[in-house]
């Protein structure tokens, strides 16, 4: 299989691909002809037919059923050719493979995240075995995204309140960039991941490993990781500096005032409501742009945030 880059397509990364670019290559060429003939025709006939001197009637107009048929038939039968080969590869599309892994892809202002079934939640980049069909099971949490994987030739809508599906089977192993591909807001050109493709071995030692603390890793440790794992870190510092959301630093034990106007004081129970319903208390001063990490964070996992958040004490 061709693996370079060309100045026209990607590199074909799934067992789906060449059949996408040949039709792709069919329509460009088929148009590219049909391009030529129509634009020389015309100016052929422009220079031939031009008006020479005071000649104001045009030739008498003759039928000939014979053109007319061949300049309906020929469209007609490429048309038709289109067709059927772009709806086979369409069907080819939204046949899921029966053995295929299923990966739940959720999109959200503005990161992408992914649910394994045995498996971890993680955020901004799915992680798959090479040579294995993989159906993607995709919701968006607020507005519509778009999944799009170039290398795989694959992109679907991700809509709220219901489920799409499409699938791919990656052939090689390596990073593929993932895009949103569906104007979402302000974040939308930042909406970037990544699909890894490993070897079986290499994804089934992965999904093992990926679950909880780390052997030897504390609880503050593994929260700390999570933070920047789940992207915490784009919006909130640890430093003391304001950002989009509160700083964490020295947030455990604070008396925070509310969008409401009430006054709490920041517990483990208000840092876990804000976790998995960020709408429920909004400090005041702050937007309520808080995706909600419910279905990503598991219980272990903000046990751990809530301890990385302890350990910043103000000194
Ligand atoms: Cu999500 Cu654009």
């Amino acid at each position: 299989m061709d693996t370079t880059k060309t100045i026209w397509l990607p590199p074909q990364s799934s067992t789906i691909s060449p059949q996408i670019d040949n039709l792709f290559d069919f329509i460009l060429w088929a148009s590219t002809v049909l391009f030529i003939i129509v634009t020389f025709a015309t100016i052929y006939f422009a220079i031939r037919y031009r008006r020479k001197g005071d000649v104001a009637k045009t030739t008498p107009y003759v039928e000939n059923l014979g053109l007319e048929i061949t300049w309906t038939v020929i469209p007609f039968i490429l048309l038709m050719i289109i067709f059927v080969w772009g709806f086979k590869d369409y069907l080819r599309f939204h046949i899921i493979p029966a053995h295929a892994m299923e990966v739940k892809v959720t999109g959200q202002k503005w990161f992408w995240s992914y649910g394994y079934l045995d498996g971890p939640t993680t955020v901004g980049e799915m992680i798959v075995p090479v040579n294995k069909p993989i159906k993607l099971l995709m919701s968006s949490q607020d507005v519509i995204h778009s999944f799009f994987v170039p290398e795989f030739r694959v992109k679907m809508d991700v809509l709220p309140n219901r489920y799409t599906v499409t699938w791919f089977e990656a052939v090689h192993i390596g990073e593929f960039q993932v895009y949103c591909t569906e104007f979402c807001g302000k974040g939308h050109s930042e909406m970037l991941g990544k699909v890894k493709v490993l070897p079986q071995e290499e994804f089934d030692k992965w999904l093992e490993a990926s679950s909880g603390p780390q052997e030897g890793e504390t609880m503050v440790d593994y929260g700390a990781r999570l933070f920047v794992k789940n992207a915490c870190v784009t919006c909130h510092s640890v430093d003391g500096s304001k950002n989009v959301g509160p700083t964490f630093l020295g947030l455990f034990g604070r008396r925070e005032v509310m969008a409401s106007g009430e006054t709490i004081t920041v517990d483990e129970n208000y840092l876990r409501e804000s976790m998995l319903s960020p709408m429920a208390k909004v400090v005041t001063g702050y937007d309520p742009v808080m995706p909600t990490f419910q279905g990503i964070l598991k219980n272990v996992d903000v046990d751990g945030l809530i301890a990385y958040i302890k350990s910043l004490e103000q000194k």
